[in-house]
């Protein structure tokens, strides 16, 4: 895997040792700011004299075909009912097909489009390769929790070669929607709360998918969705409406997608939800003023499933026409299984209603992704190559390395020995494990596991047994998800009396409870599983409470009585194995949140990233109910503090983190000279810190560095990110970690919803989290 650029050289440019490694990216600080497009891909202006070529060749009918695109395997929304595909190939009436994931299915459509039809314009084939195809990878949160853009790039490269191998050459992946609301399922595949790290991962999908280069058999085009604000849906309820100001939409919701963009993202797909009060998917501002005029996007735009269709529950269009019409002029190319451009467009654009140059240009974005995939030359898969392509041993060595980063051990308090509960200790032979997610392989890989296959999964309990041999596993899963007999728990404390350990697997089911249309009003343990994990500590075993879960859960009751937690989410293909080396201590855990970790309900939504207000309660003693005056009358609550359970950013390892105060090279930076070279990647601070592992094993830490803007036009966020990396510590060892922090760091969305750097009063902290940190301070003069 190739370094990401130079990236860490120039960005993390620690003086001890921190080389430009394999395992410790971190991001390019300008990333997300400014256009930054490749000249691959879409973007080869090579093209366009191809693209122009075959334009004038086809016929209105033709050019409709091309953003017309369908389902033609297992439905992932609403029922559409057509099967006709075959013919309508044959006429051009198809662009695009998905859902279809088998190197023969794929050929045998492509056979009709290059011989078939007219032009032989050949099929773009889809699918929601969403975190891995065959060889799957932790969920997509659980990868951002590695905090590693390298293991995203790594396991997105591997996802392309297998689905490559099967025909499939677009997957709709990165999800780069920033949620701050767990009660909202799809948390679950995105990268969480914040748009520096939702930046960071979004770039390394798109590079791992689309390789090097695009046109290699190998590489798959990216689409970073869902464009825009989904992840925003009110109450957290799952295609809900959204209300973002223009500013908290530039400054948070939009930089994952530009990144994106950056990238050479080729395809972005439009969104569900409306967006103060205009959908997604017929949204100008969004689409065409940002997307395409600001940012400079070439590719494709499509519609997500049926939803321009949708556009008339939404109120927006009274009939199918009316639904194609404000679609294709809000900016949406492609219609992605509604069928309402294939009815629709060519009268639309016969009556004048959409110009032809229009209808030309969204047709120009769909062939200059074919180009650039290669499909014209290369338009067949080699069926024969399909299954040795898959589950290679050096994938699986990436999926396991990633579930090992992902895990975020929560809470690690002594055990009968005095020390740390985990890692387990050789004394422990006997190990009871009880749960419902103790045993079933396909609940390892999580939502949208595409292809995955329980069968080619490792569970934890075979992982255990491998370990301790098959006599020394006690399993009884206690509960189901949602329900359990009384004997189910009888047994299940019987099993936690006989060992010396007990490992309780709680958490949601993978894809009933977390994904798409799985938002919850309530983001505890369901079911009897609470009732379960009460009974077990009740026996008095040792207990380390494994969850599994698309989103952080409330579980206050744990935290207080359980000594070790990890969040393990969903860990994929390898979960076993991971599990079991992270439990006995072979990989020390060094996942980070992603997103913030409510102690309850009602603090949600809750992000680091928050603004002050006028009465922060900093002064308050929030433990307490308020006393009056500076303790009543501030932005608190009566009945429980203001702090998560655990921060954004937080993780604890088996070893322990010392980090020095923080260090910058000057106390004074100019706001002109700032904004003169805003968008560049060229340093303008230095600020590091010595970070030593203070413990008796080697481990990683993920070093932070936040920064706070006060004195400025627009209020901004008490912290925000600007750096990351993952040093590794052998025990005992210092090393000083330095970030070169370019204009983009110290810049804002202002009140006139202009990007700049204004003069301002600067805070830096480099810290393991989100609260934590001893800050140094700067000025940015006028
Ligand atoms: C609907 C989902 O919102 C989207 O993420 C997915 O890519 C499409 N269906 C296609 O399956």
């Amino acid at each position: 895997m190739r370094c990401v650029k130079t990236v860490l050289c120039l960005v993390l440019v620690s003086t001890a040792l921190v080389s430009c490694p394999a395992q410790s990216p971190g991001i390019q600080l300008s990333e997300a700011f400014g256009n930054k497009l490749p000249t691959t891909g879409v973007y080869d202006r090579a093209l366009d004299a191809k693209v122009d070529a075959l334009l004038s060749k086809m016929t209105l009918e033709e050019k409709v075909g091309q953003l017309v695109q369908y389902s033609a395997g297992q439905p992932t929304g609403p029922g559409t009912n057509r099967t006709d595909y075959n013919d309508m190939i044959a006429k051009g009436q198809i662009g695009a097909l998905f859902n279809i994931s088998t190197a023969k299915e794929v050929n045998a459509y492509q056979h009709i489009a290059m011989e078939k039809s007219r032009l032989h314009v050949p099929i773009l084939f889809g699918l929601d390769v969403i975190h891995g195809f065959r060889t799957e990878f932790p969920i997509p949160l659980g990868l951002a929790s590695t905090w590693n853009p390298a293991i995203v790039e790594q396991a997105s490269r591997v996802a392309a070669k297998e689905a490559s191998a099967s025909g499939v050459r677009w997957t709709f992946s990165p999800m780069v929607d920033l949620s701050r609301d767990p009660r909202w399922g799809r948390m679950a595949e995105g990268a969480g709360e914040d748009p520096f790290l939702g930046s960071a991962m979004a770039a390394a999908y798109v590079r791992g998918y689309q390789g090097e280069r695009l046109d290699a058999s190998d590489s798959i085009a990216a689409c970073a969705k869902h464009y825009v604000g989904y992840g925003a849906a009110e109450a957290g309820r799952d295609y809900n409406s959204t209300e973002i100001s223009e500013h908290t939409l530039r400054q948070y919701y939009l930089p994952p997608f530009h990144a994106a963009v950056n990238a050479g993202s080729a395809t972005i797909m439009s969104a569900f939800n409306s967006l103060n009060g205009v959908p997604s998917s017929a949204n100008p501002f969004t689409l065409k003023q940002v997307l395409r005029k600001e940012w400079g996007f070439r590719g494709i735009v499509d519609s997500d499933w049926t939803s321009v269709a949708e556009l008339i529950p939404h109120g927006i269009a009274n009939d199918g026409e009316g639904a194609a019409r404000r679609a294709f002029l809000g900016g949406v190319d492609v219609d992605m299984a509604s069928s309402l451009y294939h009815d629709n467009l060519a009268h639309i654009v016969q009556s004048g209603v959409a110009s032809q140059e229009q209808l030309d240009d969204a047709v120009r974005h769909v062939l200059r992704v074919k180009f650039a995939l290669g499909l014209f030359d290369n338009p067949y898969t080699d069926e024969g190559k399909e299954s040795a392509a898959m589950l290679r041993p050096e994938y699986l060595a990436v999926a396991r390395k990633a579930a090992e980063q992902s895990f975020v051990l929560l809470k690690n308090a002594p055990g009968p020995s005095g020390t740390p509960l985990l890692p387990l200790s050789s004394d422990v032979h006997k190990i009871a494990i009880i749960g419902p997610l103790l045993d079933d392989p396909a609940s390892m890989l999580g939502t949208w596991a595409g292809l995955g296959d329980g069968k080619d999964v490792v569970a934890l309990r075979a992982g255990l047994a491998q370990h301790l041999g098959d006599g020394n596993v006690f399993q009884a899963k206690g509960t189901g998800f949602t329900a359990g007999t009384d004997e189910e728990m009888a047994d299940a404390v019987a099993a936690a009396n006989k060992a010396d350990i007990v490992i309780l697997t709680l958490g949601e089911h993978p894809f009933e409870m977390s994904g798409e249309a799985s938002s919850r009003s309530k983001i505890d343990v369901p079911g009897r599983q609470q009732e379960l994990l009460e009974k077990i500590v009740a026996t008095g075993k040792p207990v380390v409470l494994l969850v599994f879960s698309g989103r952080p859960l409330t579980l206050p009751w744990a935290f207080e009585h359980v000594p070790a937690v990890m969040a393990s989410w969903f860990p994929g293909i390898q979960a076993g194995p991971a599990l079991v080396s992270t439990l006995f201590g072979e990989t020390n855990p060094s996942g980070k949140l992603v997103v913030s970790w409510p102690r309850s309900l009602g603090q949600i939504p809750l992000y680091y990233n928050a603004l002050s207000t006028g009465r922060p309660a900093d002064k308050a003693d929030l433990s307490k109910p308020p006393a009056g005056g500076d303790d009543k009358y501030v932005s608190r609550y009566i009945d429980s503090l203001n702090s998560p359970q655990f921060p954004f950013g937080y993780g604890l390892s088996y070893t322990t983190f010392g980090f020095g105060g923080t260090d910058i090279s000057t106390r004074q930076l100019n706001a002109g000279t700032l904004n003169a070279s805003l968008g560049g990647d060229k340093g303008v601070l230095t600020a590091s810190a010595t970070v030593t592992n203070t413990g008796k094993v080697a481990g990683d830490e993920v070093v932070q560095l936040y920064v706070r803007l006060q004195g400025t036009s627009t209020a901004q966020p008490v912290r925000a990110l600007k750096g990351f990396n993952r040093v590794t510590l052998a025990p005992g060892e210092t090393k000083t970690v330095t970030f070169s922090l370019d204009p983009g760091a110290f810049s804002l969305w202002d009140d006139q919803n202009r990007l700049a750097v204004e003069p301002s009063h600067v805070t830096v902290w480099i810290s393991g989290d989100s609260a934590s940190g001893t800050p140094a301070s700067l000025e940015i003069v006028p």
